[in-house]
């Protein structure tokens, strides 16, 4: 007896357009010069903060409050997205994996037996992530796999890596990539043949995202399928440390090289027969290769070769696409979620970001889902992304154009939600371009005051939140939180998200009077946001969501 009517919320009207808009990377922290969204001008969201706490709070934004295994784990944006769009919180992938390989059924499941076919005969290529960011990947699940997998037969192993240095300090790759050589040495005295074969940077080989830019899987494919890429070195510690010399290279940004053997051989390109795992849990870096590992039928580059391999994900990546057909662990089921709801109770929806954060509003909101689901009910439009720059070149980034699309849809009156990600804080923190990172906060806020203007003159409702910090902290810090120095005596500039809360702001001509947050959710987190936003269209959430932040004042 499911239905997908949702109640009608017994005092808050129906009719109001509102406006969600979601500050990437924008959590709230002390006041300091390495706070960029402090030393920023953001007259917008401070004068939305004056509104605390009545119409201003803040929500948690990371551990597990949004499904990650603990409260050391930063949010981000996946994570982030699908807590705001489903309203509940799910185990993701980062936990579902560690409970996989903590009682050992990952070793049982459909998708490792489908690769261990290869275990006799062919090679087990591992590629992903080399970090304990715990984002995309985590170096310890790295660990556990290789030794179940060699427990279960596998002979030969070859790990392609990607460097983090966005997740993790930048630096941290040379570290990383000794523990694992050190892990694979210790196969080899077993009678593993196991190697590290090739490896890059995770922004400039293989983890692109939502199309951006296929020249990146591309410079992967090359290096991990072919054995083919511009720097070859017998050593991956070797190649990381000597890549690293170069002006201004970073762990994000390696160039992609093959660890090559005494006759510079490649020593480990995929070949026909062989076993192939994508390490990552989260879905978004991982879609593009998954396709051109998967898919017969492919046009986005020429993979010159197309070796018939057993491909699995660690998870799968796609739940509309099916993508990739085989997988080690399943994917948490985020369903019924606020999106898929509000368009089956008539809420015209409109969602905007540019390409670097567009599935965010539209494929993590909707629980890692692609695609409409109801395209005469629902527009989503992509502003496309400068490709080839790092956005500290570009800080302002597409946050205008984004603003600009948002206020036309209020504007337009043909959408009931208009939902938008302004990306600025996020990618350009990245960075660690401290200066450009305070030209992206500025440009957000600017963003978030077109979008507030144009929802006043509709007499609309806004709801102004971020899905985890990032740019309100760039320096590691230590326990007193004091900027921590390295050994010479310098502060270490933080490119990764943070464990800070994030604002949520609501307001708007639309908004009923007497409307306020309750105080009685003190530890409200992202998920709670999904109620909220529901009760703000005039409908009562599901029973099973997170409870909503408002209530109306008794007084009225
Ligand atoms: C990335 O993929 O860019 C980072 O690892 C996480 O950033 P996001 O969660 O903000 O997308
Ligand atoms: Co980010």
């Amino acid at each position: 007896d499911f239905s997908w009517k949702l109640a009608d919320h017994p005092k808050l009207p129906k009719g109001k357009t509102v406006a969600v808009v979601v500050l990437d990377g924008w959590g709230e922290a002390n006041p300091d010069q390495y706070n960029c969204i402090h030393v920023a001008e953001t007259p917008t969201m401070d004068s939305l903060k004056k509104g605390a706490p009545e119409k201003w709070r803040l929500v948690r934004a990371h551990g597990t409050a949004v499904g990650l295994p603990t409260e050391d784990d930063m949010g981000n944006s996946e994570v982030g997205h699908n807590a705001l769009g489903a309203g509940r919180i799910f185990a993701q992938g980062a936990k579902l994996v560690d409970l996989a390989l903590a009682s050992g059924k990952i070793f049982e499941g459909e998708g490792f037996k489908y690769v261990k076919e290869c275990f006799d005969k062919g090679t087990l290529h591992l590629i992903g992530l080399l970090s304990d960011g715990g984002v995309h990947s985590r170096l310890d699940q790295l660990q556990l796999l290789l030794k179940g997998c060699s427990e279960n037969g596998a002979k030969r192993i070859r790990v392609h890596i990607l460097t983090d240095g966005r997740d993790v300090l930048d630096g941290s790759s040379v570290g990383f990539v000794e523990t694992l050589e050190n892990d694979l040495a210790k196969l080899r005295e077993k009678g593993i043949d196991a190697q590290i074969a090739s490896g890059g940077g995770r922004m400039y080989v293989t983890m692109d995202r939502y199309e951006n830019d296929w020249g990146v899987v591309k410079r992967g494919w090359d290096a991990q399928v072919l054995g083919e890429a511009p720097h070859k070195f017998r050593s991956a510690v070797e190649a990381v440390k000597k890549l690293r010399e170069e002006p201004k290279a970073n762990d994000q940004y390696l160039p992609p090289f093959v660890i090559v053997d005494e006759s510079g051989n490649a020593v480990g390109p995929v070949v026909d027969g062989d076993a192939v795992v994508t390490l990552n849990f989260r879905a978004d870096r991982m879609v593009m290769i998954a396709k051109a590992l998967e898919y017969a039928d492919f046009d986005k580059f020429d993979r010159v070769r197309f070796p018939k391999i057993r491909y699995a994900g660690m998870l799968q990546y796609d739940g509309e696409l099916k993508l990739p057909s085989h997988y080690l662990v399943s994917p948490p089921e985020i369903d019924r979620t606020s999106g898929e709801y509000l368009v089956h109770n008539g809420i015209r929806t409109f969602a905007c970001s540019e390409t670097v954060k567009f599935g965010h509003v539209t494929f993590f909101w909707n629980g890692n889902r692609s695609g409409y689901f109801n395209p005469s009910m629902e527009e989503y439009v992509e502003i496309p992304s400068d490709s080839g720059i790092t956005f500290n070149v570009q800080p302002k980034m597409k946050a205008l154009e984004i603003a600009e699309k948002a206020r036309d849809a209020i504007l337009s009156g043909k959408f009931d939600q208009v939902r938008v990600n302004l990306p600025n804080g996020d990618m350009v923190g990245h960075t660690g371009d401290i200066e450009a990172t305070v030209v992206a906060c500025k440009a957000a806020d600017e963003a978030v005051k077109i979008i507030l203007d144009a929802i006043e003159q509709v007499g609309g409702i806004y709801v102004v939140t971020a899905d985890h910090g990032n740019a309100e902290d760039m320096v590691k810090r230590n326990k007193t939180g004091q900027p921590q120095l390295d050994k010479a005596g310098k502060i270490q500039i933080l490119t990764s998200h943070t464990l800070q809360p994030v604002p949520v702001a609501i307001g708007g001509p639309g908004l009923a009077s007497g409307v306020r947050f309750r105080n009685d959710v003190p530890d409200g987190g992202l998920a709670n946001v999904a109620a909220t936003v529901m009760n703000l269209h005039g409908f009562e959430a599901p029973t099973d969501y997170k409870p909503t932040l408002v209530e109306i004042s008794s007084l009225l």
